[in-house]
């Protein structure tokens, strides 16, 4: 799957933004090792902490479908008036990071930060959550 297409994927994503009140909309696309593509967007809520963000909407479509390995995602976000190629790069939060290495090898996972399908940056998830806690820990 080349980056551009899960990009495209994470656009169209992000037009099903539901964020009334912050108006940041963010989409993700994440590429199951089974081939499919999850889409997720933010989802908002009044009571504000309710809230889920763009990447954990991918992640818990794609596990409650039965899909608990994953090869990357493309994330873009911004303002509700930011169009394709404009603003910053949307990094994911720290609790989105957590989820990522709930099921994500750290070595091998992908984050691609998109601001249009030419324009963007690739990292591995050991770069965005380095000395994480993970299941490991826990043994
Ligand atoms: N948000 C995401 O969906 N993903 C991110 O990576 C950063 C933040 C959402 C949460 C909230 O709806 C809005 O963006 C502003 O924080």
């Amino acid at each position: 799957m080349e980056d551009k297409v899960l990009i495209e994927k994470a656009f169209e994503a992000r037009e099903r933004s539901y964020s009334p009140y912050s108006k940041f909309k963010v989409g993700a696309a994440l590429l199951g090792k089974n081939g499919e593509i999850y889409l997720g967007c933010n989802i908002e809520n009044a009571a504000y902490s309710p809230t889920n963000c763009a990447e954990r909407t991918a992640f818990f479509k794609a596990v409650s479908d039965g899909q608990m390995d994953f090869e990357a995602i493309a994330i873009v976000g911004g303002p509700a008036e930011t169009q394709k190629g404009e603003g910053d790069f949307c990094a994911p939060c720290g609790v989105c990071r957590q989820v990522m290495a709930e099921f994500c090898d750290p070595k091998t996972f992908r984050i691609i930060l998109g601001k249009s399908e030419t324009d963007y940056k690739v990292f591995l998830l050991e770069e965005l959550l380095p000395l994480s806690f993970t299941k490991e820990d826990l043994k």
